[in-house]
């Protein structure tokens, strides 16, 4: 049986990556293209980057292979509808049909740490585990994707739950530790006020934790203290690209 294949593109702050993807065994089939992401990442310089990422492969994949493309922001009905960490210029942008017009394909778009929730669902840390897994990815922002039996629940913003009068991302976000060259013990500490809030109040059975920092989780996990396991994703950066080429096609 030859194995289904998909287009995963992962759009992040500092670079727009693509890969294809084996949707069987949830691995990418070759080297990741990567491009800088444009300093003024507006939806049409993104969206010129996204078809160069494309055009690259037209030769791996079969022309209706699906594609997913990944947004760090609200995605409802392919629109747009927060942008935190983006160019504002994403706000109520119908970036799903901008990307389809400009790849001349139908493309999928979904939030960034909604795919790497159900890249982690089917093929990672959050695999076959019942009940409410909340993954978490720590970068720039705070992406949560919250996963009940299987099920993803998209869009779940709580990555700015309000924590003591802050926007819990710009206190507990990995890029929170760089700005504020905080100690792995210091910036722990935060983690805890934000995943025991978490915990609190949605019981989850698991934490997953994602995001490039999630490679040094043996610096920051073990100091945290929570009646939730938490465990570090088993995807790495390649869960966004994986789980928008899933995604993509369902
Ligand atoms: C955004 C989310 C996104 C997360 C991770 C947050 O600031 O609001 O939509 O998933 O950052 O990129």
């Amino acid at each position: 049986m030859t194995s289904r294949v998909a287009l995963g593109i992962d759009i992040g702050g500092s670079g727009i990556k693509g890969a294809p993807v084996d949707l069987d065994r949830g691995v990418l089939l070759g080297e990741r293209v990567k491009i800088a992401t444009p300093t003024e990442s507006t939806p049409h310089a993104v969206a010129e980057i996204v078809r160069q990422i494309a055009e690259h492969f037209t030769d791996t994949l079969p022309d209706d292979a699906p594609i997913g493309v990944t947004i760090p922001g609200v995605v409802q009905h392919g629109v747009v509808r927060s942008a935190a960490n983006i160019d504002k210029a994403w706000l109520d942008c119908p970036g799903e049909a901008l990307f389809s017009a400009t790849l001349g394909r139908r493309c999928l778009l979904v939030n960034d740490a909604d795919a790497a929730g159900v890249a982690e669902l089917r093929h990672g840390a959050a695999k076959d585990v019942a009940g409410l897994v909340i993954v978490t990815t720590l970068g720039t922002g705070i992406g949560i994707a919250l996963l009940h039996n299987g099920v993803l629940i998209p869009n779940a913003e709580l990555g700015h739950l309000e924590i003591d009068g802050h926007d819990a991302e710009t206190r507990a976000a990995a890029s929170a530790r760089e700005r504020e060259s905080l100690s792995w013990g210091k910036w722990a500490a935060r983690l805890q006020r934000y995943y025991t809030h978490l915990e609190n109040l949605l019981w989850p059975d698991l934490f997953v934790v994602g995001g490039g920092v999630s490679r040094k989780a043996e610096k920051f996990l073990p100091l945290l203290s929570l009646r939730t396991p938490i465990v570090p994703a088993e995807l790495q950066n390649a869960a966004g690209i994986i789980g928008a080429a899933a995604l993509a096609a369902d």
